[in-house]
């Protein structure tokens, strides 16, 4: 208990260093605040490659002020495991826990960084899962392993909790200092401690204290509540679509002005977190209907676009595979660079399959087409994503001309006047309207 309550001192004293494992979309920003608000720390990740890119003060991705934070001098970013480890009183983990082929918790990175920390003395330090992980796993997998491998006590020898991670990429900086933080603590002092660290970024943060188990349920099901939401408004836009409305227009009618409302419009719904942490909370359970049917929803989306779009093409007389159709938006949602499990990369695989000619731009990816490349000559353009760069982009493209006249445009997500995309010639159809 002397080391822990030693550990704890340092904290107050802000003498000690913070490793943080895993400097992806959620590990470079977390290291970041914690850098900046003057806490020494190290970002270790295996990904050597990366890492030199971060110490060159490239940003890897774009995350909304991520340049200014990367310009602290107390940031240290390594692709020495065992080094940076070893130099750390605190861990952090936040590696990817993503799922297998077979929709199962994908553990492998977890275990490679455990085993990673078990080449070192954790005597007297503090493991801190940030991870998305499914609920037990930090007392019935990642405390047993520790005190087997090592002989020390949770506790007494080194403290251990959890603390998930809810922010929302391109706002995570905002949203690490500013969102409450659920900790879930295997003992009173990693509590502590784990508690202390956090208000190192801000002193007034919300901290509730819980069990571990509480507290990756939290996580999980914060996501799964949000998902199922967002399932059921697709739900919904289908319905609309079979009797002739709009059900972006109903929604807002039936939101507005009434506090019980906020219902969701529908749209293209995906993302590393939303698509896979439903696996994560059932992985060990029987009754995953509700959960497995609104993901099965989610995920026909794109599938039922191109039906629309194949559907309008052929009232016209055309075949999708004489066709060339424009994708506008790759990113899992708007205004970030993430493609990740995202429903706009799969209606591409979908059209591709339906051997169209495929255009693809996304304002915020690079290496794809750009606007006037992939309008060339199409008979549709579906926008994908609704970025805030493409805030008038029907207005935009019509300028262009690069389009053929009554070319289809398929809006996801209601993002675009409907008036106004017809007036300039436009054959508008809207995903959740049948309007
Ligand atoms: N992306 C989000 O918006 C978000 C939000 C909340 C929670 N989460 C959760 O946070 C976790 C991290 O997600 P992410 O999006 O940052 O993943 P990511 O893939 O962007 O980053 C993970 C990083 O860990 C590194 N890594 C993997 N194994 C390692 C090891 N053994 N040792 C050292 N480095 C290793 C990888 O090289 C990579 O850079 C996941 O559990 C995810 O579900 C993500």
């Amino acid at each position: 208990m002397i080391d822990m309550k030693n550990l704890l001192a340092k904290v107050k004293q802000n003498d000690f260093t913070l490793g943080v494992i895993g400097i992806g979309r959620v590990g470079l920003p977390l290291a970041l605040v914690f850098a900046n608000s003057g806490v020494n720390v190290i970002g270790i990740d295996r990904n050597k490659e990366y890492v030199e890119k971060i110490k060159r003060g490239e940003k890897p991705f774009n995350e909304h002020g991520i340049e200014e934070y990367m310009k602290t001098k107390n940031f240290t970013p390594t692709a020495n495991i065992k080094d940076g480890i070893e130099k750390s009183d605190i861990l952090i983990l936040t590696i990817g826990t993503p799922i297998t082929e077979h929709m199962r918790p994908d553990y492998s990175q977890l275990r490679s960084a455990i085993n990673s920390i078990l080449d070192t003395s954790i005597k007297g330090k503090l493991i801190i899962t940030r991870s998305t992980v499914s609920p037990g796993t930090v007392e019935n997998f990642i405390k047993p392993l520790l005190e087997k491998k090592t002989g020390l006590k949770t506790g007494d020898d080194f403290g251990l909790s959890v603390c998930p991670e809810r922010i929302l990429e391109g706002k995570a900086l905002e949203e690490i200092r500013n969102l409450p933080e659920i900790v879930g603590a295997v003992d009173e002092m990693s509590a502590e401690i784990t508690s202390e660290l956090f208000r190192k970024i801000n002193k007034d943060k919300k901290i509730f204290v819980t069990t571990p188990k509480a507290a990756e349920l939290a996580k999980l099901f914060t996501n799964v509540y949000r998902y199922i939401n967002f399932a059921l408004a697709n739900e919904f836009g289908l319905l609309a679509e079979e009797y002739g409305e709009d059900a972006h227009e109903i929604i807002n009618i039936l939101n507005d002005g009434y506090s019980r409302g906020g219902v969701p419009v529908p749209g293209m719904t995906g993302g590393p977190c939303l698509s896979k942490d439903g696996y994560y909370l059932i992985s060990n359970l029987m009754f995953p209907d509700f959960i497995l049917t609104g993901w099965r929803l989610n995920e026909s989306i794109p599938q039922h676009i191109v039906n629309r779009l194949k559907k309008r093409l052929s009232d016209k007389g055309k075949i999708i595979h004489d066709c060339k159709v424009c994708v506008l938006g790759l990113a899992f949602k708007a205004g970030i660079d993430d493609t990740r499990y995202s429903p706009a990369v799969r209606l591409v695989e979908l059209l591709k399959i339906e051997a169209a000619n495929v255009g693809v731009h996304d304002p915020y990816i690079e290496e794809t087409d750009k606007l006037e490349d992939a309008v060339r000559d199409a008979d549709a353009i579906i926008l994908a994503v609704n970025h805030p760069k493409f805030d008038g982009v029907h207005k935009v493209i019509h300028k262009i001309g690069k389009h053929k006249p009554g070319c289809i445009l398929v809006d996801c997500w209601g993002f675009i006047n409907k008036d106004e995309a017809r007036n300039l010639g436009f054959d508008y159809i809207r995903f959740g309207s049948g309007k």
